[in-house]
């Protein structure tokens, strides 16, 4: 049951993926239990293999589960036609990966229109809504460059414009920053908040500690099980930073 009351926006109940058969076989996810809430700001997090790209493919419905269930907002996902997959996929979900995956020589504009050209959004909304899409993640202007000639901060946004031009309640986000620099790792953080802030759940994984501390929820992932699930009290300060000046004690006279 959600906290709202109703489903849950995601639920995995007993997720298994397993890769290969027989000897080979790699179970890179062996039992996941996890709701997600709407709304939810989720950060996942855990050492490399541990399952965290399986988990969110699986979550993006780019990939199917071996067994266990699946549901997005109550439905059952394995029962879905691909049809119905795909419409789920661009009405309810955005995926943004690591490694940007723009169309190289088209511009970015084109790249955000995309997703619009397989839904069923009028041919004269397209343009428009790609528009707004750039112009929300900070790149009004830039619409004709090409990726080549945008920065890897400047590529990523692009990528999440893509992501929401469809208008997903659901941003999922695989190592978002792990091609930027500390900088623009930031920035594409601010992007997420306020898109958070906006009402947008999302769910997004990440290596660095500062990056999860954006997100109100930390999932760590270990051996394709969930390791720890916590959620951030309101107010805490991340570790190793300077303290709120309220709590400091008063200077003695
Ligand atoms: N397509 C695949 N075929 C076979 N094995 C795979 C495949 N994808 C992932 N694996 C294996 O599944 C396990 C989990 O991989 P996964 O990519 O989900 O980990 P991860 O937590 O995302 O790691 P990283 O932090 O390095 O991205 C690993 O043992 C990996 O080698
Ligand atoms: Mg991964």
């Amino acid at each position: 049951m959600s906290r709202r009351g109703g489903a849950p926006l995601l639920r995995t109940v007993g997720l298994v993926r397993t890769y290969g058969r027989g000897d080979l076989a790699v179970q890179a996810l062996r039992g996941i239990d996890l709701e997600i809430d709407h709304g939810e700001y989720v950060a996942i997090m855990g050492a490399s293999g541990g399952g965290k790209s399986s988990l969110m493919n699986v979550l993006g419905c780019l990939d199917r589960p071996t067994s266990g269930r699946y549901e997005i907002d109550g439905r059952d996902v394995a029962t879905l036609d691909d049809d119905e997959l795909a419409t789920l996929r661009n009405r309810t979900i955005g995926f943004v990966f690591q490694s940007f995956n723009l169309l190289p020589r088209t511009s970015a504009l084109e790249n955000v229109e995309l997703p619009l050209l397989y839904g069923d959004t009028p041919r004269a909304e397209q343009r428009p809504r790609a528009m707004e899409a750039l112009a929300r993640v900070g790149l009004a202007g830039r619409e004709w460059s090409t990726p080549s000639q945008l920065s890897g901060g400047q590529q990523q946004r692009v990528a999440i414009a893509r992501a929401l031009v469809g208008r997903p309640s659901l941003l999922l986000a695989d190592e978002p920053t792990g091609n930027l620099d500390t900088t623009t790792s930031d920035e594409i953080m601010d992007v997420l908040d306020g898109l958070h802030r906006e009402g947008m759940t999302i769910v997004l994984v990440t290596h660095e500690p500062d990056v999860a501390w954006r997100a109100e929820r930390i999932v760590v992932l270990r051996d394709g099980l969930v390791a720890s699930d916590q959620r951030r009290p309101p107010g805490a300060v991340p570790p190793g930073s300077a303290p709120a000046a309220e709590a400091a004690p008063e200077p003695s006279r």
